[in-house]
């Protein structure tokens, strides 16, 4: 079905798992071409079989910065024309600062920021070039307000914004129009991830709960509602903001 991203180009890192899987759904779903980057090789090809000729998968580590270049021009070539990129692809840990470790924060920075910066310094140029394209970060309500066991992570989250503004002001008037999305905890694999290795499962989920005034995780789709949105033309006077959708989290 088309929809408001008939015939765009779009490019979604983290596209195998959780928000960015939803949000090459999302895309799909309204008309785009898509090219989706992830480490997992299943995924990918599942979603290849899904939308033959609609998405493309390739497979990269972002961690790594030249496989992470390598990835982002493969895309632009695949594509020919991007309109649109999503950076979802990211890795947190539930640690303070003291607790973190020196290759826990590279690997949160390499993945979090380098690899967002890699994807928008390559797709950036391109998209001037070919009249204009908009960029979706995936940000986190955690480089909004601070939670007990975030430092690194929410310093990255917190990059991604800074980034996503300066993208804004430095390229907004050549044709770029740049926002970032603030999650609040929202029920995917990686919160999965968490709770299965949580003493007390129930009620760690229940303090995740309690902390959204909404009263509830969000899902993957709802997020990428916002990031779909915020890609299409709906938000074409929507620029260098970050959109919290994260159930009232920040709303106290
Ligand atoms: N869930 C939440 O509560 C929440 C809240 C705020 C913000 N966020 C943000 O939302 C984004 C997506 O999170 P999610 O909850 O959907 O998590 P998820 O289900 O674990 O998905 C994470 C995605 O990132 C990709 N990724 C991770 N490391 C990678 C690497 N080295 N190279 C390439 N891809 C990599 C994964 O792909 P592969 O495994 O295939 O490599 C996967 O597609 C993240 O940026 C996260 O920080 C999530």
């Amino acid at each position: 079905m088309a929809g408001n991203l008939a015939g765009r180009g779009a490019i979604v890192t983290g596209a195998t798992s959780g928000i960015g899987k939803a949000a090459v759904a999302a895309f799909l779903a309204d008309g785009a071409r898509v090219v989706g980057i992830g480490r997992d090789t299943a995924s990918l090809a599942a979603l290849e079989a899904a939308s033959p000729g609609l998405f493309v998968g390739i497979a990269a580590d972002l961690a790594d910065l030249a496989r992470a270049e390598d990835a982002t021009a493969r895309a632009i070539a695949h594509l020919g024309r991007v309109h649109v990129l999503v950076n979802d692809a990211g890795v947190g840990l539930r640690a303070n600062l003291v607790d973190t470790a020196d290759e826990q924060y590279q690997r949160m920075f390499d993945v979090n920021v380098r690899a967002t910066f890699v994807t928008c310094r390559a797709v950036i140029p391109h998209m001037v070039a070919a009249g204009g394209g908009t960029i979706v970060n995936v940000a986190s309500s955690l480089a909004l307000k601070a939670a007990r066991d975030r430092a690194v992570y929410a310093a990255t989250k917190a990059a991604v914004i800074a980034l996503t503004r300066s993208i804004a002001v430095d390229f907004g008037a050549r044709g770029i129009r740049a926002n970032c999305v603030a999650p609040g905890t929202t029920d995917t694999p990686w919160i999965g991830a968490i709770l299965a290795g949580a003493p007390n499962a129930a009620e760690l989920r229940g303090q995740m709960e309690a902390r959204q005034t909404i009263g509830r995780l969000g899902t993957a789709e709802e997020i990428a509602a916002v990031i779909a949105f915020l890609a299409s033309d709906a938000a074409s006077f929507v620029h260098g903001a970050t959109f919290a959708v994260d159930g009232g989290m920040t709303a106290w």
